[in-house]
């Protein structure tokens, strides 16, 4: 079930406005971070292989639009891409193509390209609104988001059933985390933030990084985003993206990989729970 909106309703361009509704899927994930760099590309891939090796349906979309990555950590050479969607050549549909090896479809973004960063809104919200739609085929969909709060950003976030804010424990990246969770606060998104601590050098650690970020948005922000999951630092993250293969293919048992793997689980649980309410059970 999806939430429409009156046209013209869509612009984010003034955050001191009243947050608009926005139409929102049912089933998108969206992966987020203040700072670049954190592991959002990384994660958001091995969360759709491992949501798919739990029988899972799921679309990964390339929503760093202008530098997208998916396809590089992946070493694939995509024939179409989004590009072809924002020109109007190509239906969302008419993109996506199955990633065999992950076991998950994709659609792959198109690096350098300036025009894709800049959209207008309305261009934004057409892609969005077919996104929404092929998201119907699928049990999830991830949206592996550029680094910041911009206007795509908070789209893309805002549409989304549920946005994972990944963040590590250095003092840039959890102010820049805080900063999301602030301006996304403002611009309506706070309910569906939930933290992912990424490159944690232990569990303790990870916990000890997320308590300081939720101290600071409860004691400024009155929000208490929950902690969705952490997952450790892992030098095996490095190899198999050097190797363009899926940790979960290349290297199942690393800690990173069974981290997510639970992630996985609490998102595929956390779906079905935001189902059940759609259908008024
Ligand atoms: N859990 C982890 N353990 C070790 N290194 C990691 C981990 N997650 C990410 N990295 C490192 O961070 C780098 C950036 O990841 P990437 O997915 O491109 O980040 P982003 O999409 O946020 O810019 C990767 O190349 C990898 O070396
Ligand atoms: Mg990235």
């Amino acid at each position: 079930m999806t939430v429409m909106t009156t046209p013209g309703q869509n612009s984010l361009d003034d955050l001191q406005t009243a947050p608009p509704v926005f139409r929102r899927g049912t089933n998108l994930i969206a992966v987020a971070s203040g700072k670049g760099g954190v592991g959002k590309t990384w994660f958001s891939i091995t969360l759709a292989q491992a949501m798919a090796q739990a029988g899972k349906k799921v679309l990964l979309f390339d929503g760093d639009l202008g530098l997208a990555n998916i396809d590089v950590q992946l070493g694939l050479m995509p024939k179409r891409d989004l590009n072809d969607v924002i020109r109007g050549r190509l239906g969302m549909d008419k993109v996506i193509q199955r990633y065999e090896d992950g076991g998950f479809d994709i659609v792959a973004g198109r690096s350098g390209q300036a025009s894709l960063s800049a959209l207008p809104s309305q261009r934004l919200a057409l892609l969005r609104d077919q996104l929404i739609d092929v998201a119907d085929e699928y049990d999830a969909v991830i949206l592996d988001l550029g680094a910041g709060v911009d206007r795509t950003v908070r789209m893309l976030s805002a549409s989304s059933t549920r946005t994972l804010l990944v963040t590590t424990d250095e003092p840039t990246s959890l102010t820049d985390a805080y900063a999301f969770i602030k301006l996304g606060s403002t611009a309506g998104l706070s309910k569906n933030i939930g933290i992912v601590i990424n490159q944690a050098s232990s569990s303790l650690e990870g916990e000890k990084t997320y308590k300081t970020l939720l101290k600071a948005c409860e004691n400024f922000l009155r929000l208490k985003p929950p902690l969705v999951g952490m997952v450790r630092h892992d030098p095996r993250v490095k190899e198999t993206i050097r190797h363009q293969t899926p940790i979960l293919t290349r290297s199942p048992g690393a800690d990173a990989a069974q981290d997510v793997a639970k992630i996985a689980q609490v998102m595929i649980s956390d779906l079905a729970d935001v189902k059940k309410s759609a259908l008024g059970g």
